[in-house]
């Protein structure tokens, strides 16, 4: 078994022997660009881990990490874009760098490279590994539609809100671990229990996240805080904000969504944010959505001894500052 810190090196190391052609070089250079500025790494981390609670050789699911990971990271690149962000893991966005039609490009062909990782697994596991990658991918794309739709929308309910980050980030999470299952040997039903497990937990992921994006240290965050208000985004915190409000912040805040200076907007928000303790209803709603995760983490048939790594790496990600 290895802690965490190993696996992430050997992810680190896999991610830096990866070659990219060098030409055309705009076409390649953003792929070896954000692939490069580190970020947690938590996806083939916990598909490593995943892997390792079934299969002491890790070194079989390494390529099916290295597909997660390219893939998380085209997803980043064009929802950079559409989020309008200017910043991320602390530089700046590729569509910054490069323009919008450059990003789209190179986003496109890392799902290719993605792809290519992915025939590097063995033929008796690549058919089930496909097809939990291929739904995992659908799910993202429609996550990543609703998250725009609901922009345009003042109706959006909680509910609304669950499936669509359900989909947008919490499904790969689950794919993640599920992937990792199949490349060790589990059975169907340890599977499902992990896919279970990396559901819930993304979501809870995904709290933090909104979370975050409003109360996250500059310095620490490596993405622009208030993005999210700045945009109009559908998160927990302003949906809850919206359920508790009386009738004269309502209005306030009705006035603000149309506001174009945003160092107003953040302010005004995070203030009516502060006013009705959304951050701690959103941290309790975050804490419940990883205990439901931790549930079916438990009844995982391996013993608890060998789930500490996971354990461990699910709370640290929990009280995480960016
Ligand atoms: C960002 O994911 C997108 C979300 C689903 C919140 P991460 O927070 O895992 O980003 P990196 O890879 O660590 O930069
Ligand atoms: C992340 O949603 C979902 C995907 C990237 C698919 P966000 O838009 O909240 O992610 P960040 O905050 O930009 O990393
Ligand atoms: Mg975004
Ligand atoms: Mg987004
Ligand atoms: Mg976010």
């Amino acid at each position: 078994m290895h802690s965490i810190l190993e696996l992430q090196d050997i992810i680190e190391k896999a991610i830096t022997k990866v070659q990219y052609p060098s030409h055309p070089a705009r076409l390649y250079e953003p792929i070896s660009y954000i692939m490069s500025l580190g970020g947690k790494r938590i996806r083939p981390v916990l598909l490593l881990l995943s892997s390792e609670l079934f299969n002491d050789d890790v070194t079989i699911a390494i390529e099916g990490a290295l597909a997660i990971e390219t893939f998380h990271n085209f997803t980043l690149i064009h929802d950079d874009i559409m989020d309008n962000a200017p910043i991320r893991r602390g530089k700046d966005t590729v569509h910054v760098k490069w323009g919008v039609n450059n990003a789209i490009l190179s986003g496109d062909a890392m799902m290719v490279e993605a792809n290519r990782h992915l025939t590097r697994l063995d033929t008796p596991v690549l058919k089930d590994v496909l097809t939990c990658f291929n739904d995992t991918a659908s799910g993202v794309c429609e996550g990543q539609q609703l998250d725009m739709e609901f922009e345009q929308r003042t109706d959006v309910s909680i509910e609304e809100y669950i499936s669509m980050i359900r989909l947008k980030t919490a499904v790969l999470v689950g794919g993640c671990m599920k992937i990792g299952a199949i490349i060790g040997g589990a059975g169907k039903a340890d599977a499902d229990l992990l896919y279970d497990f990396g559901v819930n937990f993304g979501l809870a992921f995904q709290l933090q996240d909104d979370i975050l994006d409003v109360y996250g240290d500059p310095l620490k965050f490596g993405k622009q805080v208030g993005g999210d208000i700045i945009s109009n985004k559908q998160t927990y915190l302003l949906l809850k904000l919206k359920e508790l409000v009386n009738t004269e912040d309502l209005q306030t805040l009705e006035n603000l969504s149309a506001t174009a200076d945003y160092q107003k907007k953040v302010a005004a928000v995070t203030a009516l944010y502060n006013r009705y303790n959304i951050r701690e209803l959103a941290t309790a709603e975050m804490e419940r959505r990883a205990d439901i995760a931790f549930t079916s983490l438990d009844k995982v048939s391996i013993s608890d001894d060998r789930k500490s790594e996971l354990n461990l790496l699910a709370r640290s990600l929990i009280n995480r500052e960016h």
